[in-house]
């Protein structure tokens, strides 16, 4: 039996570890935090995220072979291997400040494994770091004067939250970088084990361990840069009466280029894309590549530019004022499927539309809770309602924000009922049936394509 620890009990480390338990009923895995009403959400029926068939994996593993605990000093004695996926988010102090990434989380979890470890173990770098981070944990682990030693991997997560599971279930690849010595072959080798227990041995990918963190915040950046490329061709289709979604299709239909993460929207959102961008350009700098770095902050401030470029069209769609407008949005999670609302577009327009002094209703199936977190004191001035028919009543303005599937059942000939004429729909994420909203009489302003308004009519009646 192998003890596997895991250092950070957030959406990486609470997704990925009870399926690595599900695979391994022979090894213990432990998830410590230092958040205590997170460990004890773990322990509870209501799992802190929400993540499509974790609920059932947990139930199945909980008490077996996994375990949830806040004594990490115990259980860091006990490991034999320790993932350690603590948050890394931008540092918003001192020298990097709003670019690099900000490694006091990480530091603490290596110096705490090293005053707590009483034999020789595997560190893996789960959390996304800066290339040339492990040369750091090997420093301060190796700098123990009692003879242990620590092998250091990298074995960076490219789930996407909203299908974790399955990404985890099947992964297109499971990349693990270590030292080209003979530990740490050994070290690779081990970890290799423990993902073959499921994963296929030939999407498993082993590479030196810069090359592994490096690919991470490549992988990132390459995906980000899609959505900001067809989002920057989405800005030229509304002025063109292009159609995105056509243009979209027919690149798409060239493998080079290929369909996926091609869904022009109102940005991307989440925790990452946006930190590992300006960590990747932090780094180029730091290492004496301005152009480089200038070139993936692009990506970042055309994202900026579409969340900005939507408010703008809805103030400008309704006749330059919304003050004191009913607007409800549709949608506070990042994206579907998931509770996260972590640098979320919907979040952003909310500021934006309470800047402009709308009256502001927020309605999500799963994510209202941590909308109101992290609007702070915002929040105070935002409704939140569950009920998306109760949040569109009375309102001058639908904006659909997250595709959750749930919007494309509703009875909008209801919700346009009960709603202030002339009723506007933005839909900030091309979702819904926009033939059918203009036929029932709202003004429909899609991303990327032409509007469907029926005010023109007005204006010459
Ligand atoms: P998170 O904020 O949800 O979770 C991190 C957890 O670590 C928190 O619960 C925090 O309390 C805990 N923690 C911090 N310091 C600790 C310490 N010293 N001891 C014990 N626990 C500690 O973050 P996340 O979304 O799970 O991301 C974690 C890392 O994984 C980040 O580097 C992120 O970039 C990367 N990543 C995230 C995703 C994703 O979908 N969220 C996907 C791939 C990679
Ligand atoms: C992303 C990556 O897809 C994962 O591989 C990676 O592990 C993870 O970041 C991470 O490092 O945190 P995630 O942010 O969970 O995963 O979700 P995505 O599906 O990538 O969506 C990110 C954002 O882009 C969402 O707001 C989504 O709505 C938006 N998006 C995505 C678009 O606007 N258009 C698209 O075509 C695709």
């Amino acid at each position: 039996m192998t003890n596997i620890l895991c250092i950070g009990a957030g959406y990486v480390g609470g997704s990925t570890m009870p399926i690595i338990a599900s695979h391994c009923p022979d090894h213990r895995v432990v998830i410590v935090d230092i958040n205590e009403n997170r460990i004890a959400a773990w322990q509870s029926d209501q799992l802190p995220i929400y993540e499509p068939g974790l609920d059932e994996i947990v139930r199945q593993t909980r008490g077996k072979n996994l375990f949830f605990s806040t004594e990490v000093d115990r259980h860091i004695a006990e490991a034999d291997i320790i993932f350690v996926s603590v948050n890394t988010p931008t540092k918003m102090f001192g020298r990097g400040a709003g670019k690099a990434a900000d490694l006091q989380y990480w530091e603490k979890t290596a110096r705490q494994i090293l005053e707590n470890s009483t034999s020789s173990k595997i560190v893996v770098e789960k959390s996304t770091l800066p290339v040339r981070t492990a040369e750091a944990m090997e420093r301060i682990l190796n700098s123990n004067g009692n003879g242990l030693h620590f092998d250091v991997l990298s074995n960076p997560e490219f789930l996407a939250e909203g299908t974790a599971v399955r990404d985890m279930q099947n992964p297109d690849r499971v990349l693990i970088g270590g030292r080209e010595t003979e530990s740490g072959r050994k070290a690779v080798e081990a970890l290799v084990e423990l993902y073959a227990t499921w994963v296929p041995r030939d999407r498993i990918i082993t590479t030196n361990l810069w090359s592994s963190e490096l690919s991470k915040l490549a992988a990132n950046a390459f995906l980000a840069q899609r959505i900001s490329s067809i989002n920057a061709i989405s800005a030229l289709c509304e002025k063109t009466e292009a159609d995105i979604s056509e243009v979209a299709h027919a690149i798409a239909r060239d493998e080079r280029i290929g369909r996926y993460f091609l869904r022009a929207s109102v940005g991307f959102g989440g925790s990452c894309f946006k930190k590992d961008i300006l960590h990747l350009a932090y780094l180029c700098e730091h290492y004496g590549l301005p152009e480089v770095a200038r070139y993936w902050e692009q990506v970042v401030t055309m994202n900026e530019y579409q969340e900005a470029r939507f408010v703008s069209n809805m103030v400008a769609s309704m006749f330059n004022t919304i003050a004191g407008k009913r607007v409800a949005l549709f949608g506070a999670a990042f994206k579907a499927n998931t509770n996260d609302t972590r640098e979320s577009p919907a979040l952003e327009v909310c500021r934006a539309l309470l800047d402009e002094r709308a009256d502001v209703v927020m309605t999500d199936p799963h994510a209202l809770e941590n909308a109101r977190y992290d609007l702070g004191e915002l929040a105070d001035r935002v409704t939140f309602e569950f009920d998306p028919y109760i949040a569109a009543n009375h309102a001058h303005a639908i904006a659909v924000l997250t595709e959750w599937s749930q919007y494309t059942q509703l009875d909008y000939e209801r919700i346009y009922n009960s709603m202030v004429k002339p009723a506007f729909l933005f839909d900030g994420r091309n979702l819904l049936d926009h033939k059918k909203l203009y036929d029932i009489g709202f003004n429909v302003y899609p991303i990327g394509k032409p509007p469907l308004t029926h005010l023109r009519t007005y204006n010459n009646s």
